[in-house]
């Protein structure tokens, strides 16, 4: 059954010398949600941003703001995250194993709980997630860089975990993260997704405000 749609546009290939203005845009377009790409250097190869940019968005924006944390230990930072003003902290499968546990802790701090894999990791490894994480994510490409181009494996485990939601009658959320663009978005929907992530196909175009909302189009489809 598909629930409503959340567009949650990626900063992480924006200009951030006018991340402000880039926010606006998406704001004034219609956009609920906002990723923001956490990274260190050591669970993905490449570093992004941290807590200080989460807060200070958080100052300049209602938006919910849906942060993904590719790092290592995630549950040393997950309090700093949630302070910083996070809505949803999505943390992943392949370095936090004890699902319940995370959660837990996530959901102790007044914030929504998600649980991501990567291409390379089984989807049955996320089932215990079902019923317990307010959201699952998909990774389509190998976190780390915007830009890359989109894995089917992704589209496959959409529609297995589409499936067994559906089957549990659980309001868990599902998500997909990497290389989608005009080409997918409506297929990745289709397929079950609850929540899309777009990063370079919004602010690559020359008019992101209308790319997304017509990207907002697709999710209502
Ligand atoms: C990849 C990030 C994604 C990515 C999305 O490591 O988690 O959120 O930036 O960007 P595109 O849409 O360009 O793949
Ligand atoms: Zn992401």
């Amino acid at each position: 059954m598909l629930k409503k749609g959340y567009l949650s546009p990626s900063i992480l290939t924006c200009d951030f010398t006018c991340l402000e203005k880039s926010i606006k845009i998406l704001e004034k377009a219609g956009c609920a949600w906002l990723h923001l790409d956490v990274m260190d250097g050591h669970f993905v190869p490449n570093i992004s941003f941290g807590v200080p940019i989460v807060q200070s968005i958080r100052k300049k924006s209602l938006l919910f703001l849906d942060t993904h944390l590719m790092i290592s230990e995630p549950e040393k930072y997950i309090k700093a995250f949630a302070k910083a003003g996070s809505n949803l902290l999505t943390v992943h499968i392949e370095v936090c194993p004890d699902i319940q546990k995370i959660v837990k802790a996530i959901h102790s701090l007044g914030v929504k709980a998600g649980i991501s894999l990567n291409p390379g990791t089984p989807v049955e490894l996320v089932e215990p997630a079902i019923g317990v994480a307010d959201l699952i994510l998909v990774m389509s490409v190998n976190p780390g860089f915007g830009g890359q181009s989109f894995m089917p494996v992704g589209l496959e485990k959409i529609k297995w975990l589409r499936k067994k939601i559906d089957h549990a009658g659980a309001k868990t959320l599902l998500q997909i993260d990497g290389g989608i663009n005009d080409n997918n978005l409506h297929t990745v929907r289709k397929a079950g997704a609850d929540s899309v992530v777009v990063g370079s196909a919004l602010f690559s175009d020359p008019d992101p405000g209308n790319k997304a909302s017509e990207y907002l189009k697709i999710m209502e489809l």
